[in-house]
């Protein structure tokens, strides 16, 4: 197996690694490279980051803070109820601050999350939760106490693990004989059909292709049985997979899906080049863009320090002389600043502030979300920036 390299975005800072001063000189930083896997297909990073570096007890990122993220999740437990029996066992694997579990009986529910801050919020509202990562070792722990799983979810996490073979391994052996694993990430589809490259950074170690997540969950003994489509974090796909011995059926054509992708070239390396050459015009064109506001003498802001926003600004070079500050909900964000080019973060006012003229959409995935809650701003003429899928001011 080789991994042959097709992105450069050059040295860059731990993406939820927000900062004060007196950490500036202490940055850690690595070069974010990103190449194709010629055995699975699979997009990954070139070299990646240890998992104790991104999450631990400090770790910012909170998804129950946005209602698109609270509907979605209480939405995927109603339609994933519908495959599962009554008063199933489920457990998720990376549960953050519960978004997902407050969904499901604390009684038949269990969570995995290694940032003590959040696995501490899910056992206070009653939900076995194991502050660990996700190993084999951990799976048979969690079997031999609470037995075999009837769905084993997973949400924005399995991209986040190096070790996808260890990981589904792992699953598997937790995994009821008809129990799902479902599982959703963002989609190198999307991806590449919205130039969205700030999707790549220290967390997400792969962004999948189900042509890629296929091959690796067949040699760890699980099948796909659905694909989702789904539209949160910028365009991601909801895979179901089983057991390979499962009975169940689903209306779902694995091959015509397969067919798809590979038409568009999710693993074919000159596609993937071409998706490089169009972030090289996309960083040229937001830095013009950023220019030519400031030399007009707009105020621009950046809406949302989010993990994406990390990736963009480092590699644009974008810093306060572009965009003066930062505004987020998140509280453990506020006061801190941002990974690697250090604009400072502020509390998110009610509405954006009366002298801005420009706001950088860092969370634009929550575009619809975000212009109804700042009707006053567009109102009176503020606009957005968005480089998805090219950069536009809107
Ligand atoms: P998200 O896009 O999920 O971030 P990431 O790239 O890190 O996965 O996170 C959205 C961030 O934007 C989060 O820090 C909260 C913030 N936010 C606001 O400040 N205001 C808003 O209206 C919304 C929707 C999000």
């Amino acid at each position: 197996m080789s991994v042959i390299k097709f992105l450069d975005l050059g040295s860059q800072p731990i993406a939820n690694g927000f900062l004060n001063k007196e950490n500036f000189d202490k940055e850690f930083f690595f070069n974010l490279s990103v190449g194709l896997d010629d055995e699975t297909g699979l997009v990954t990073q070139m070299e990646y980051v240890s998992p104790d570096i991104m999450f631990n007890d400090s770790y910012a990122y909170r998804g129950s803070l946005s209602k698109t993220m609270r509907d979605h999740f209480a939405e995927a437990k109603k339609r994933i109820s519908a495959y599962l029996p009554e008063n199933p066992k489920v457990l998720e694997i990376g549960s953050n601050d519960g978004v997902f579990v407050k969904n499901w009986n604390p009684a038949t529910t269990f969570a995995v999350e290694p940032c003590e801050n959040f696995a501490k919020e899910t056992i206070s509202l009653g939900y076995d939760t194991y502050s660990s990562f996700w190993s084999v070792e951990l799976a048979e722990n969690i079997k031999n106490t609470n037995g075999l799983m009837d769905l084993i979810f997973a949400a924005n996490c399995m991209c986040h693990i190096p070790d996808l073979d260890g990981t589904f391994k792992a699953v598997e052996s937790l995994l009821s004989d008809e129990g799902l694993f479902v599982f959703e990430d963002p989609s190198l589809i999307e991806m590449l059909s919205r130039n969205s490259y700030d999707q790549i950074y220290d967390e997400h170690a792969h962004i999948f292709s189900v042509t890629a997540v296929n091959k690796i969950l067949n040699r760890n003994g699980l099948k796909v049985v659905n694909v989702e489509p789904i539209s949160v974090h910028g365009g991601s796909n909801r895979i179901w997979a089983m057991k390979m011995s499962s009975q169940s059926k689903f209306l779902f054509d694995l091959e015509h899906f397969l067919t798809f992708e590979s038409l568009v070239g999710v693993d074919d390396l000159n596609i993937l080049s071409s998706f490089a050459e169009r972030v090289e015009g996309s960083k040229i064109a937001l830095i013009n863009l950023l220019q030519k506001l400031q030399d007009d003498g707009n105020k621009v802001i950046s809406y949302g320090a989010t993990s994406k926003s990390t990736t963009i600004f480092n590699y644009c070079g974008i810093d306060s002389s572009l965009i003066e500050y930062i505004t987020d909900t998140t509280p453990e964000k506020q006061g801190l600043y941002s990974p690697g080019t250090h604009i400072p973060i502020l509390k998110a006012p009610s509405q954006i502030e009366q002298d801005v003229d420009v706001a950088f959409l860092g969370a634009w995935n929550f575009e619809k979300e975000i212009r109804n809650k700042e009707n006053l701003f567009v109102e009176r003429g503020g606009k957005f920036i968005t480089h998805v899928p090219e950069v536009t001011l809107r």
